[in-house]
């Protein structure tokens, strides 16, 4: 397997472009099951997560065509009929977010048999809320060794959904069943994430009638039928946010372009207040430190716009040169420190108690060997590595491959000295 190694110290200079976001990606690529017309996305991020959901979308029926496009990497989806309303599981342990693909499989042929995602490195992640909306819309769901099997051979019918909490999936999931319903659905405690007004732009563009996505109460006309669209993917607030770290860890100004300041704001805010300097712009910002130390800041993840839970393991890993103690809580994910004790191996104070972590920062980190454990853990390790003494190899890249495009290129244009070592294709352990 690949390792990416980091010898950290090296300032950061120049301008990232950001790619478009994954998580409206490959909601958008399963939208792409309602239509019998071609949906075309540009502004496409290419990523291990987007071949795999080709891959189940190929057996499902669609046509996946990746081009080069005048403006970017551009994906024409055309199913034009579905062949097969089976999402197994060997395709889907592997991607939670394949099993939104049960939504759109219903409402456009009344039946579906999908496999249950199974657990999760950073939490249990059970999708009960998903099922209980596809439920209220009319879908009989059962569930049998492992699968979901999922019926409304006269279609779904519009409904009320009051969310208990919030769920980005579970609300993107929802919206891709109603939009084909009879009548109309409302659903409460909606979240309000970016990704969710992208896909509802890209429904909208196919013919949905889909509106107050963004806030809290989204109503959706059911409509009998979509038609094709083009549609730009909206910019990757995690992979913005990741970049804005990196050039706060490592020091030295980077222009981050392609991409909004509104997304990661509670971000941004937390930089500023631990010393960073933030420049906004139209089309993005510009990071800028020169070298004082950090101060430590507090923060606690939340629902957008709250601080995101994908950002946590990469600002946690800027706290550990802080100065101070940062007192780091995570409210969305039961499980989301496996980082840490990475961390620790190139010298960070941390100590996790249940949902909080305290990060008393160090003088100096030092490289090491340590181990990604999800995405947005090992791009953390990656981070911290930047601005540690001497070399740090981070193993298991395949987590980071999952989510940010070309990292190593990116981070090496501005002067970082990151090198992929490509592996021998054996299992690390
Ligand atoms: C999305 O996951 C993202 N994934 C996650 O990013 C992100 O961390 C998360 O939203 C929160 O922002 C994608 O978009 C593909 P949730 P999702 O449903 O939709 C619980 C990354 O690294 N829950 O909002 O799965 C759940 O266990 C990934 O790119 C239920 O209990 O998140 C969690 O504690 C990681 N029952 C909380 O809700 C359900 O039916 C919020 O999860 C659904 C969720």
């Amino acid at each position: 397997m690949d390792r990416i190694a980091i010898t950290g110290g090296a300032r950061l200079m120049g301008e990232i472009p950001i790619s478009g976001a994954k998580n409206s990606a490959i909601k958008l690529m399963a939208a792409s099951l309602l239509t019998d017309e071609p949906l075309r996305l540009t502004n496409m991020p290419r990523l291990a997560d987007t071949r795999l959901l080709a891959r189940l979308l190929r057996r499902l029926g669609t046509e996946v065509v990746e081009l080069d496009g005048e403006d970017g990497p551009e994906t024409v989806l055309h199913t034009r009929e579905i062949v097969s309303a089976l999402a197994p599981y060997d395709l889907v342990r592997q991607m939670r977010a394949s099993f939104n693909v049960l939504g759109p499989l219903i409402a456009r042929t009344g039946h579906a048999k999908v496999s249950l995602p199974g657990g999760c490195t950073i939490g249990a992640r059970p999708v009960d809320l998903h099922l209980e909306a596809l439920r209220a819309l009319g879908a009989s769901i059962d569930l049998h060794e492992g699968y979901v099997y999922a019926q409304a051979p006269r279609g779904l019918t519009g409904a009320e959904i009051a969310f208990p909490f919030v769920s980005v999936g579970a609300t993107e999931h929802a919206m891709l069943a109603a939009v084909l319903a009879k009548g109309t659905s409302v659903l409460s405690n909606a979240a309000c994430e970016p990704e969710l007004g992208d896909l509802a732009d890209c429904l909208n563009a196919m013919g949905a009638k889909v509106s107050g996505a963004g806030t809290s109460t989204i109503v959706i006309e059911g409509v009998e039928r979509l038609h094709g669209a083009t549609h730009s993917v909206i910019a990757d607030r995690i992979e913005t946010g990741t970049y804005a770290l990196a050039a706060a860890m490592a020091g030295g100004q980077v222009r981050l372009t392609n991409t909004r300041c509104d997304f990661v704001e509670a971000l941004l805010v937390k930089m500023e207040e631990a010393g960073v300097e933030v420049e906004r712009h139209d089309d993005g910002m510009t990071i800028r430190r020169n070298g004082a130390r950090l101060k430590a800041v507090e923060v606690e993840t939340d629902p957008y716009p709250g601080f995101a839970t994908d950002l946590q393991a990469q600002f946690m890993a800027l706290m550990t040169l802080a100065d101070g103690e940062s007192v780091i809580t995570e409210t969305i994910f039961e499980n989301r420190f496996m980082h840490a004790p990475e961390l620790s191996r190139l010298g960070a104070e941390i100590a996790v108690h249940g949902g909080e972590a305290r990060v008393r920062g160090v003088e100096v980190l030092e490289g090491a060997q340590v181990m990604a454990t999800d995405l947005r853990a090992s791009v953390g390790l990656v981070i911290a590595a930047l601005a540690a003494n001497g070399e740090t190899m981070v193993s298991r890249v395949y987590h980071l491959d999952r989510g940010f495009e070309r990292l190593e290129e990116k981070l090496s244009a501005c002067g970082a000295n990151v090198r992929r070592i490509i592996g021998d294709g054996e299992p690390e352990d």
